[in-house]
């Protein structure tokens, strides 16, 4: 390996742990996680994404991005307390658990968890066999609902997730390609708080998941590698992912110029015309309270529907 850039310029002689593809960056272990930290730190100030004192709510899936999420912001001093929803999803999500506990264990933090067969009576694969809908997308609406519904009733203002660059990335390729327009009018790495959900933060939106990958690593910080079962076999955004990574290998810094492009000059232009694109109303549902499209919302619905059962 060739020797660390930092170092070198330092006038020292020090072999490179690292080597970055996507910033041609030869780094020793110092220097990368120094590097690291300072970028997730402007990213959230450039961002405005949240103060020390804010109360924040760090959804841990026990995946890479979100345990890397929350090592990172104890160790920049933000408050930022675990959260994580067991989903019942056999061995896949007793060892998500586990690992959870065990970083929380590490870093001395008490850890919020929400189990949902206690909370529904049923698991998601057991949800998923009663209502006719896709697993994941069935899943997707619960997780969304206990994200807020925990931030509500903890009183936490902020809700921050482990998406990184190269899902930010490959996602915004994918609705470019379809001209989702009600994606490009709303997606960005902070999104307001308002009178029905809590701030929500993407603080590795600019972090690579090469990068994340050698900070778990370095840090030793625990984390589930198995994927979900009940996901597809090859998510299309896997293969945008691809797509993405095979050309910033041929053109240096497209990714990041693609990306930043939208942030800087696309995502004002749909914003200022979020009303056209964003037209449903929300209300509060009836039973629980929490923001729905309908007098009673999806969770309460399936609560339902799991009792006529
Ligand atoms: P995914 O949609 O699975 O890629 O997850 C996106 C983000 O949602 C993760 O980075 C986590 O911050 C959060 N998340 C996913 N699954 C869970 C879970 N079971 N409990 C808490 N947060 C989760
Ligand atoms: Fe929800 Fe896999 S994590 S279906
Ligand atoms: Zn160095
Ligand atoms: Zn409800």
């Amino acid at each position: 390996m060739a020797l660390c850039r930092v170092c070198k310029d330092k006038g020292i002689k020090k072999e490179a742990d690292v080597f970055l593809k996507e910033d041609k960056l030869y780094l020793c272990e110092q220097h990368f996680n120094e590097r690291f930290e300072k970028n997730v730190l402007s990213t959230i100030k450039k961002y405005r994404m949240a103060k020390k004192d804010d109360k924040i709510l760090v959804a841990l899936s026990g995946g890479k991005d979100s345990m890397a999420l929350w090592y990172v912001l104890n160790k920049l001093g933000y408050n930022a307390k675990g959260f994580h929803i067991d989903l019942g999803i056999g061995e896949y999500s007793k060892k998500s658990k586990e690992v959870v506990l065990t970083l929380a264990n590490i870093l001395k933090q008490e850890v919020i968890i929400i189990d949902i067969k206690k909370e529904l009576g049923a698991t998601i694969p057991k949800i998923a066999n009663k209502i006719t809908r896709k697993t994941c997308a069935i899943c997707g609406t619960i997780k969304r609902y206990y994200f807020n519904y925990v931030a509500h009733k903890n009183r936490f203002n902020i809700i921050a997730t482990g998406h990184n660059f190269d899902d930010e990335v490959s996602t915004l390729f994918g609705n470019i390609l379809q001209w989702n327009f009600k994606y490009l009018s709303k997606k960005y790495p902070v999104l307001w708080e308002d009178e029905f959900f809590p701030r929500k933060i993407k603080p590795f939106a600019l972090t690579t998941e090469e990068e994340i990958i050698n900070y778990v690593k370095f840090n030793k910080i625990p984390y589930i590698t198995c994927r979900c079962p009940m996901s597809e076999n090859t998510p299309t955004n896997y293969i945008y992912k691809e797509i993405l990574l095979e050309l910033s290998g041929k053109f240096r810094g497209l990714r990041k110029k693609f990306y930043k492009t939208y942030l800087k000059d696309v995502f004002p232009l749909f914003n200022q015309q979020k009303e056209k694109y964003l037209n449903k109303k929300l209300t509060h549902c009836k039973i629980c309270g929490e923001p729905s499209l309908h007098e009673i919302c999806s969770v309460c619905q399936i609560k339902q529907k799991l009792k006529e059962n």
